[in-house]
């Protein structure tokens, strides 16, 4: 599979350790940066290059590394089409794919050490969206908001109308 990897220094030890992983098992892996470790870089520029090739299909799956999973994950699902998430247990890495489609995977690279990301990341990648309607119906609803450019209106009017007051 065709992987797209990325992280700013808080991840760059474990991007390093599981795109070696990744290539060892036969993946063909897009490396987003960062190239070299910089304690003053920022996640926005490597995660952000990474979600928009997962959403226009450059690459098929994203692992994104940053210190939390926080930052990475907050940032990837800014780009339309991408479905990003912190796992931190297997469960969630194969079950955000089945049920949610989920497209990348975030990590801390300062919270969890690399045998329990690499278990992840495997799951992650062996796992398929389900298809099931209802995960579908689902989907459409939150796909609904990226397509809207009137979003942050609706947003304010929705909050308004049935928001907590
Ligand atoms: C960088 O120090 C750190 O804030 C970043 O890697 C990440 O953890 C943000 O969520």
């Amino acid at each position: 599979m065709k992987i797209g990897v990325a992280a700013d220094h808080g991840g760059f030890e474990m991007k390093r350790q599981l795109a070696k992983l990744l290539a060892t098992e036969g993946h063909e892996v897009v490396d987003f940066r960062n190239a070299v470790y910089d304690a003053d870089d920022d996640y926005p520029d490597f995660t952000i290059p990474l979600a928009r090739a997962v959403a226009i299909g450059d690459v098929k799956r994203g692992v994104l590394v940053c210190g939390s999973g926080v930052g990475a994950s907050v940032a990837a699902n800014k780009v339309n089409g991408v479905r990003a998430a912190l796992c931190e247990d297997h469960f969630s890495a194969r079950q955000g794919v089945e049920d949610d489609d989920m497209n990348i995977l975030c990590f801390g690279g300062r919270t969890m050490g690399i045998a329990l990301a690499w278990d992840c990341t495997k799951n992650f990648l062996d796992a398929k969206f389900s298809g099931a309607e209802r995960h579908r119906r689902r989907l459409a609803k939150v796909a609904q908001l990226e397509n809207s450019t009137m979003a942050r209106r609706n947003d304010r009017q929705e909050l308004q109308a049935i928001g907590p007051k």
